[in-house]
């Protein structure tokens, strides 16, 4: 497929998804984005599974109204919950977020994954943790930090990140929430130890899974967020659409946390 003719849909229940539109942005620049972000509903971590499957099933329906190619649910809560029914249900592809756990487990033994309550205590997580019996990896639910960036980037309400992160002396820390992503910088410092995230991991999994054509062109023309910078015309970036009701605030907070990164 033709990198340029290809539409994906990001899903994400608020703002954390845009951490993962921007790594597929910079892996398929030709291609054209559609992010749905369900602000009004998020957070979703502390929801129940019905709850969350139907409020997904809203943002999905409005992604496929846009005709889009390929959904990428750019929320592991998301994803935990809803992944496999959506992949039985969709003739097109649905990629989910899986927490980078593989690169941390491969170098390090003491691993602190963070995530959502829901993400924390799912199936999904449980079978991807004991791929990894070497390793020392304790998963700790975080009631409230993701509905506290949402506040935070939505509001500006100021929050303070270390009342949210749990004590312990890991080697390396697995972001297991996209709006985690937000302060991957600050999550590091506090810890003193490296940092992994599943975006860059998904972007990739999207590009491979749209096929050969868009790998070959993808590889010529993988740019940086500085390059794509001078292409943002003042009317914003052209090549992603926000749909939905909270569309200007995402596309704000796209461009202010992005646009010269
Ligand atoms: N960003 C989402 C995730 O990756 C959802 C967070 C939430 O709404 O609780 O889990």
């Amino acid at each position: 497929m033709d990198e340029r003719n290809v539409r994906i849909g990001l899903f994400d229940s608020g703002v954390g998804g845009l951490t993962v539109l921007s790594a597929c942005r910079r892996m398929l620049p030709q291609a054209t984005f559609f992010y749905y972000g369900d602000n009004g509903n998020a957070p979703y971590g502390s929801r129940t599974c019905g709850e969350i499957s139907e409020l997904v099933d809203g943002g999905v329906g409005a992604l496929l109204g846009a005709e889009v190619d390929a959904i990428v649910l750019a929320c592991n809560t998301a994803t935990a919950v809803c992944a496999e029914r959506l992949r039985g249900r969709l003739n097109i592809p649905v990629v989910g977020m899986e927490p980078a756990i593989k690169p941390a487990a491969e170098r390090y033994h003491d691993v602190l994954v963070l995530a959502t309550p829901r993400t924390a205590e799912s199936e999904r997580l449980r079978v991807l943790v004991g791929k990894f019996p070497q390793c020392n990896i304790t998963v700790c639910a975080l009631p409230g930090l993701a509905g506290a960036i949402e506040a935070y980037l939505t509001q500006g309400e100021v929050f303070s990140l270390a009342e949210h992160l749990p004590p312990a002396k890991p080697q390396a820390v697995v972001l297991g929430c996209t709006h985690y992503a937000f302060f991957r910088r600050e999550i590091g410092a506090h810890y003193g130890v490296p940092v992994y995230d599943g975006g860059e991991g998904t972007a990739r999994q999207v590009k491979a899974l749209l096929g050969a054509a868009v790998d070959k062109e993808g590889a010529k023309n993988t740019k940086t967020n500085k390059s794509l910078h001078s292409e943002w015309s003042a009317g914003g970036d052209r090549r992603v659409n926000f749909i939905g009701k909270y569309a200007v605030e995402n596309r704000k907070i796209y461009e202010r946390m992005f646009k010269n990164a």
